[in-house]
């Protein structure tokens, strides 16, 4: 990709958008662009979208808005996840086969398109391939439309849209709002809580379920390699290749806090799925560099941009 082509992220107040914003600045794209919802850009509008392509005829676009949300908010408020999710696409889609149909598109679905029961790790083909976990259903059926509709929208009209599925994210501006974040941001909010305020630390569950956490620089890096160097309509998970227990986490947040006071489980609350793990042979056959940092050095990077704290 030309390094002065326009490019333009959308959804780069958020934490992936930001990050490949500032990626891509880092290796040295001098026209990217970001419109944003305070600007008037807002997805769910067509005009607004139709507007933007006939405008500005950008010649790639990372589309990685969405409604994102954690368990309590996706299971809350199903109906919006499925509306919003799905009209964003279908508007960005549309406005592309109608104003600029050369330009090439980056889509992100998310690993929660997967069946609720799989093998593990959990590889591409299993997409649409058994029942949907029922606490995100309204997410995942959004997402899972939108990867098809990429296919289609290519198949038909010829538009070069691909579609990556990152796993759980974390990373600098995550959402730390404890009714809506996902569970390493939460975990991060808890122990700077209780090690400012002094707050009791209670995490739900056993702590039994192995979950990935993919720092959300590695993830941007892998979209931007996507976008420069592949054009196919088959999906790309785009995970950690490692995973950790629930329990894990904790300890080895525990260690870089230097935390010594009691930790509680609250056992009454369910545990999820036991385990959730991506399949990442295909990436690393079309990017043999990829390698994913372990969690506590993401975790340090957090610490820091974040919440100015030095470990
Ligand atoms: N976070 C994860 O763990 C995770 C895991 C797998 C996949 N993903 C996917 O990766 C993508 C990025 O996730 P993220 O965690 O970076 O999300 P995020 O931090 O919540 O950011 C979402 C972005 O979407 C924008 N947006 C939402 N509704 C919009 C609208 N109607 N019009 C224009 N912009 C709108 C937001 O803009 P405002 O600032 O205006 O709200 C924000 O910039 C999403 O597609 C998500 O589904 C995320």
């Amino acid at each position: 990709m030309n390094k002065q082509s326009k490019v333009a992220i959308f959804g780069g107040t958020g934490m992936l958008g930001s990050s490949i914003f500032r990626q891509l600045k880092k290796s040295g794209y001098e026209n990217v662009i970001s419109p944003s919802r305070k600007e008037g850009f807002d997805l769910l509008k067509k005009d607004a979208v139709d507007k933007f392509f006939k405008n500005e005829l950008p010649e790639k676009v990372f589309m990685v808005a969405g409604l994102v949300g954690g368990i309590l908010a996706n299971n809350s408020r199903q109906a919006d996840f499925l509306y919003q999710n799905s009209l964003m696409i279908l508007n960005v889609l549309e406005a592309l086969k109608n104003y600029s149909p050369g330009t090439k598109l980056l889509y992100t679905g998310s690993t929660c398109i997967y069946p609720k029961e799989n093998p593990q790790p959990i590889n591409e083909k299993r997409f649409m391939h058994g029942p949907l976990e029922e606490t995100n259903i309204g997410y995942a059926v959004a997402k899972g439309m939108g990867i098809v509709a990429c296919q289609l929208y290519r198949k038909q009209y010829g538009i070069n849209a691909i579609e990556a599925m990152p796993t759980n994210l974390y990373g600098p501006n995550d959402n730390y709002d404890l009714q809506n974040s996902h569970f390493i941001a939460a975990m991060i909010q808890k122990f700077v809580n209780a090690q400012r305020n002094g707050n009791e630390l209670v995490f739900w569950g056993s702590g039994k379920p192995r979950r990935e956490a993919l720092y959300v620089d590695d993830c941007a890096d892998a979209c931007i390699f996507l976008m420069e160097n592949y054009d196919k309509p088959e999906i790309v998970n785009i995970g950690t290749g490692f995973d950790h227990s629930i329990k894990e986490y904790i300890e080895i947040t525990e260690k870089v806090f230097n935390f010594d006071k009691e930790i509680k489980w609250d056992t009454s609350k369910p545990d999820g799925m036991y385990e959730k793990r991506t399949d990442i042979s295909y990436l690393k056959s079309l990017m043999p560099g990829y390698g994913p940092r372990p969690f506590e050095d993401g975790l340090k990077q957090v610490l820091k941009i974040d919440f100015g704290v030095e470990v």
